[in-house]
């Protein structure tokens, strides 16, 4: 009997996406853990048989954990294939390397992570590739930008820290006429909530430190596109010693098989916090698209899935320095983390941490402000997140 004509929920679908290992007899339940650096082989005639069947062979080549994790992500992101890297950074840097060279021209959104900041603004350019940062929220800016040897855009789907998002679908069509390639940076969001593939962006990566793993206890990337993009970045990523290890791949994937369980209520929890903090008078200002006055209704609306949008927001409070150190000492639930994406609460202060190099007068025309905080929302309880705010935000009584 088939079941074939079942439409499956991509929920009970991604639980068994990846576990199969090619050429293993038995069928663990869950996916081992292959913790070696090379598989041996018998004789001359295997060896040239795997070699020629893509078969697993030496670690930095392939490895069934990071296969496992390709797959999941790749049906994540509604993608062809996937390479899984050491990091964000990792997938990024790789895939630039082998997508551009020099006298070509990438154009990069002005409000971006840092890192891939610097490396747009200082590694690029010493290989002879020319980088024009723009604002990609306006599309109509983007497309008057494009030069007849522009060979990559390059964004996240929304800013971080305000929260602003880009429409990827425009931006693919800009991308497009003028024969470029749309990369999209898909780590704040998820394909939990914006799969940018399906709106016509050619590659998009995730930083897998983040929400896709989640338990803040491993590091990885990870690029989707088509086979033919994938085949070729992969070499480089090998030569650039830059693809995941084993044990990162596998607590990654592992946490994926939760991850449409833990992201919907981060996401909505995250909605929730938002609008409680634009309700208290001690709060000045808050970002997150669930709030009413949101600029990008339209966009949101047309571009998330109906699971959420994104479980960040951030909040600005008055710049008073020994009220802002007694805030963060009494919040209960969350503490202070350079990095996002946990099963637990954790802020961000912004004008130190991820926008230091900004100056003061530009942070503050992007709406960033001493006061200012990002939330990477977790898993405790809606109420209690929103009564622990509440209740530390007293001190700027
Ligand atoms: C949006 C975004 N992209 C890329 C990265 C880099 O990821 P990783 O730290 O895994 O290299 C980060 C890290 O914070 C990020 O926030």
């Amino acid at each position: 009997m088939s079941y074939d004509d079942i439409k499956y929920s991509r929920d009970s679908e991604i639980l068994h996406i990846g576990g199969q290992v090619k050429g293993m007899d038995l069928k663990p339940e869950s996916m081992p853990l292959f913790l070696t650096t090379a598989f041996t082989m018998n004789s001359l005639t295997e060896v040239m048989d795997t070699y020629a069947n893509k078969g697993y062979t030496y670690v930095r080549t392939r490895n069934p954990n990071r296969q496992a994790l390709a797959e999941a992500i790749s049906y994540l992101e509604n993608g062809e294939k996937s390479l899984i890297f050491s990091s964000g950074m990792g997938a990024i840097t790789s895939t630039l390397m082998t997508l551009v060279q020099a006298g070509d021209h990438i154009l990069c959104n002005s409000n971006i992570y840092g890192e891939t900041f610097l490396v747009m603004t200082t590694l690029l350019p010493k290989f002879g590739v020319e980088v024009d940062l723009v604002n990609f929220e306006s599309p109509e800016a983007v497309a008057r930008a494009v030069k007849p040897n522009t060979k990559l855009l390059h964004t996240e789907v929304v800013s971080n820290p305000t929260l602003s998002m880009c429409d990827i679908k425009a931006l693919a069509d800009i991308a497009h006429a003028g024969k470029a390639l749309l990369m999209v940076d898909n780590t704040f969001t998820t394909p939990i909530a914006v799969r940018p593939l399906d709106f016509g962006a050619d590659i998009v990566m995730n930083s897998l430190t983040k929400f896709i793993n989640g338990h803040s206890d491993a590091m990885g990337g990870s690029i989707t596109a088509t086979e033919k993009i994938i085949d070729t970045i992969m070499p480089i990523s090998m030569l650039c010693g830059t693809p995941g290890d084993p044990f990162d791949s596998w607590l990654i994937y592992r946490s994926i098989q939760t991850l449409p369980l833990r992201l919907p209520k981060q996401m909505r929890t995250a909605a929730e916090l938002a609008k409680a903090l634009n309700e208290n008078p001690l709060v000045e200002k808050v970002n997150h698209p669930a709030l009413a006055d949101y600029p990008q209704k339209e966009l949101a609306a047309r571009q998330f899935t109906d699971k959420g949008i994104v479980a960040m927001l951030s909040f600005i409070v008055p710049e008073k320095q020994d009220r802002i150190d007694s805030f963060l000492e009494s919040l209960k639930f969350t503490s202070y983390a350079p990095t996002l994406g946990g099963i637990r609460t954790t802020l961000q202060h912004p004008v130190t941490s991820s926008h230091p190099h900004v100056p003061d007068d530009i942070r503050r025309s992007m709406g960033i402000t001493p006061g200012m905080f990002r939330v990477s929302v977790g898993l405790e309880e809606t109420a209690d997140l929103i009564a622990a705010f509440n209740r530390a935000l007293e001190v700027f009584k």
